[in-house]
């Protein structure tokens, strides 16, 4: 199962998400590797740092052309339960790498923060999943609604963010498990990259890990539906 986080904008929690999920399924005893296309990053925000950080164990992977990738994807579906790869931002300068990475993947997970700016891209997001979908059919789209914050209006209706999303992109499912801001949990985790789904209990953890599991459960049936599929249409 290749996951990809992805999505126009930056800033949007991609590689926060992408190696607190990395970490929860490796925990979970899944065999996971890591695809880091964002590993320029400064800072230790990136997933090679935060994931290296978290759980050395995890193989992490820097493909450095989309070449290298297109050969990588088919070798890590084969070795491992999980591939989760943080896209790099943006889709103009590299789209070949996006498209290439959409093209193998099973999910694409796209983070957004409850505000217009990081959801008002979501068109030109659905339009490389449209595109990705003409040679990969079965790729499923998720959006992932992060920092949620209870003082403000749209962090007290959730509903009004997934309200937004559906106005611009009507065809992109939402998680429901929404996750909510949690600068404490984050700051203390900084000595560990991004990773908050270990050490005491914080909302961010417990949302995460509801999130995760919410996902998983997601892509178990997913996977079962497009078996039936896949039998349906050979018989
Ligand atoms: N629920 C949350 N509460 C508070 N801070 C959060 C939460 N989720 C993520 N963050 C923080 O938000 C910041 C931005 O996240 P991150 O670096 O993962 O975004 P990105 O989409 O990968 O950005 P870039 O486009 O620069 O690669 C990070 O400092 C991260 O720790
Ligand atoms: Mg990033």
């Amino acid at each position: 199962m290749n996951i990809t986080f992805a999505h126009s904008k930056g800033g949007v929690t991609k590689s926060a998400l992408a190696s607190n999920l990395s970490v929860w399924l490796h925990r979970k005893g899944h065999q996971v590797a890591a695809i880091d296309l964002d590993a320029g990053e400064y800072g230790n925000k990136s997933l090679t740092t935060s994931v290296g950080q978290a759980a050395p164990e995890i193989p992490i992977y820097q493909p450095a052309s989309p070449e290298e990738l297109r050969d990588l994807l088919p070798q890590l579906a084969e070795q491992f339960h999980f591939t989760v790869a943080d896209a790099p931002g943006g889709f103009q300068s590299t789209a070949k790498t996006n498209i290439e990475l959409l093209k193998h993947s099973d999910f694409v997970l796209i983070p957004v923060k409850p505000e217009f700016d990081a959801i008002e891209p979501l068109s030109v997001v659905e339009q490389i999943i449209a595109e990705a979908r003409i040679q990969n059919p079965l790729l499923e789209a998720r959006v992932i609604i992060n920092c949620l914050d209870g003082r403000t209006r749209t962090g007290r209706d959730p509903q009004s963010v997934v309200d937004l999303v559906h106005i611009i992109s009507p065809n992109l499912r939402v998680m429901n498990q929404k996750v909510r801001i949690d600068s404490s949990a984050f700051q203390t985790a900084r000595i560990n990259g991004s990773v908050v789904i270990q050490g005491g209990r914080s909302p961010a953890q417990e949302d995460l890990n509801a999130l995760f599991a919410e996902l998983l459960s997601d892509m178990i049936v997913t996977i079962s539906q497009h078996s039936q599929q896949m039998a349906a249409a050979n018989s």
